[in-house]
């Protein structure tokens, strides 16, 4: 059979940390009189740390320095760590962890593709950084999702071609780079509606891992 890899974001996949992203954002938005909705926090999913806080400047219809917009990116960060160091390891998504431990049982390496710079750190919190052979992260990706770089670094991490890998998504723009990467993707509706997720082009859409079998995926 041919080797495949499994390729996984992990905001959105792993663990819901959207909830943790906005309460942060929002203190920050508050301080600087925007207001910011959870509808709002629809758009940052998937998108790095600055590009959110300018699509918070850009509902704010406000304007900054490059070096304010970074001091408030660090600000924003220290708060949310605030909550990833509160993290537990039973806020990993239902069926995650098992279908983790699944695949690495059957032999199925597998790297991380995620925009955050913050990724070894909750991957430490919720104990999973064993199961990865290679974390590709916010701190080695230039090219922001759609950019199939993320995924194309992760495949070339564990020696295997694009089509040989199933990236594992939540967002819509991680969805759409795991395609352009010309990787199979398995598209998750834990944090988009699915009928947004549908105009996509994913290979399979799913709830949660919660019963998903390492064959199901294979077949793909
Ligand atoms: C993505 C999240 O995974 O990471 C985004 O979906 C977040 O909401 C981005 O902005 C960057 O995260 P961090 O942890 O580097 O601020
Ligand atoms: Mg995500």
């Amino acid at each position: 059979m041919e080797k495949i890899g499994f390729l996984f974001d992990l905001d959105g996949v792993i663990v819901d940390t959207a909830k943790y992203h906005f309460l942060a954002w929002k203190d920050l938005a508050e301080e600087l009189g925007i207001s910011f909705t959870p509808k709002d926090n629809e758009r940052l999913k998937g998108v790095s740390r600055m590009a959110s806080f300018e699509v918070i400047l850009e509902i704010g219809n406000r304007q900054m320095s490059q070096e304010e917009k970074e001091a408030y990116c660090t600000r924003k960060n220290s708060v949310y760590l605030n909550y990833i160091d509160k993290l537990r390891t039973d806020e990993v998504l239902p069926g995650a962890r098992q279908f983790l431990e699944a695949a690495r049982e059957a032999g199925i390496p597998i790297a991380l593709g995620s925009a955050s710079k913050n990724s070894r750190r909750i991957l430490e919190k919720l104990e999973l950084t064993e199961l990865f052979d290679a974390i590709i992260d916010g701190t080695v990706v230039s090219a922001a999702k759609p950019d199939p770089e993320v995924f194309t670094k992760g495949a070339e991490a564990l020696g295997l071609p694009y089509e040989s890998c199933i990236v594992f998504e939540d967002s819509l723009q991680g969805i759409q780079a795991g395609l352009n990467a010309g990787s199979k993707v398995v598209a998750l509706t834990t944090t988009v509606s699915r009928d947004k997720i549908e105009k996509l082009k994913a290979n399979k859409i799913i709830d949660n891992f919660a019963g998903l079998e390492i064959d199901d995926i294979i077949a793909l």
